[in-house]
């Protein structure tokens, strides 16, 4: 499948992943929409690629708010009258404890934009892909959101929430010609997930995968219409001794895991 002339919306555009991606897609020829709410940072990304003359454009999105989502729909009915893909991509974490004061506002918070924030742009934009079908949704959730090894509950509890519900709206949308997919990063370097104690360890250094690495993922999810793939790749095999041997797993993640955490893990 090729992208060239496909109108394309990413939230989350103005850093990582997200930008990573609009790069991308606007190399391949695809009309890119990009939203996040830092505005300059979406105006610097709108020059980058070729600006509104190659079809371009951008708008100031808070996702976690159901009428910030519906100005973007807007925007993108005005401005292309189609869509034939949306990435879900706009997510941050946010590591304080129930303990801590303000823990539960914060897991709120982190639902809001990374599972609701995903729900409010899929439903807003959804008779745009019905009608533009052959079309597809692929939602950036994380290793986090099929294995609880971070250490990280609420950005767990978002994660995996994306996970079920993507897992369970592509059965759904696949006859109205909507593929969804789903794309779980690993540990990887950015603005928001800066990976610094990973980065400076010697041998777990080894395990980061990049922006570049992401963003193919998502353009292949699309290109084969699959539902999932873990980046980098082989994170896959970690899943299997949860499904295969739980309580192995669990006295695993018990003595030798968490142990070993030295706080929660950028995932
Ligand atoms: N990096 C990793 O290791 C890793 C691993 C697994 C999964 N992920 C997932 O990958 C996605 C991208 O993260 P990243 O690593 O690229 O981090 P990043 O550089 O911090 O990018 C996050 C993006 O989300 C946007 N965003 C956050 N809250 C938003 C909101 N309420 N409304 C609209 N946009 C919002 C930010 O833009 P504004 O601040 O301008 O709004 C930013 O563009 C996230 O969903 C993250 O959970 C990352």
């Amino acid at each position: 499948m090729s992208f060239e002339n496909r109108v394309c919306v990413i939230t989350g555009a103005s850093s990582g992943i997200g930008r990573r991606t609009a790069l991308d897609l606007a190399s391949l020829g695809a009309r890119v929409c990009a939203a996040a709410r830092r505005e300059d940072r979406l105006e610097s990304l709108l020059l980058e690629i070729g600006g509104e003359e190659q079809g371009h454009s951008f708008h100031v999105t808070n996702v976690s708010s159901k009428q910030s989502v519906k100005s973007l729909a807007d925007h993108v009915s005005t401005t292309y009258g189609r869509l034939d893909l949306l990435v879900n991509n706009a997510g941050f974490s946010d590591s304080r404890s129930l303990e801590e004061p303000g823990g539960v506002a914060a897991l709120e918070r982190v639902m809001a934009t990374n599972f609701y924030g995903a729900v409010f742009c899929t439903a807003e934009l959804l008779p745009l892909l019905v009608s533009s079908s052959p079309s597809s949704v692929v939602n950036v959730a994380s290793v986090a959101g099929r294995l609880a090894l971070g250490g990280d509950p609420s950005y767990c509890a978002s994660k995996f929430a994306l996970v079920g519900w993507s897992e369970a709206l592509q059965s759904q949308l696949a006859g109205k010609g909507v593929h969804v997919g789903v794309v779980e990063p690993g540990l990887i370097p950015t603005e928001g997930f800066p990976q610094a104690k990973v980065r400076t360890d010697p041998l777990l250094r080894y395990l980061l995968g990049t922006e570049a690495q992401v963003s193919a993922a998502i353009l292949d999810t699309v290109r084969r219409r699959v539902f999932e793939r873990t980046v980098p790749r082989w994170y896959y095999l970690l899943q299997l001794p949860r499904l295969l041997a739980p309580p192995l797993y669990r006295a695993a993640e018990r003595r030798l895991i968490a142990p070993r955490r030295v706080g929660p893990l950028d995932l």
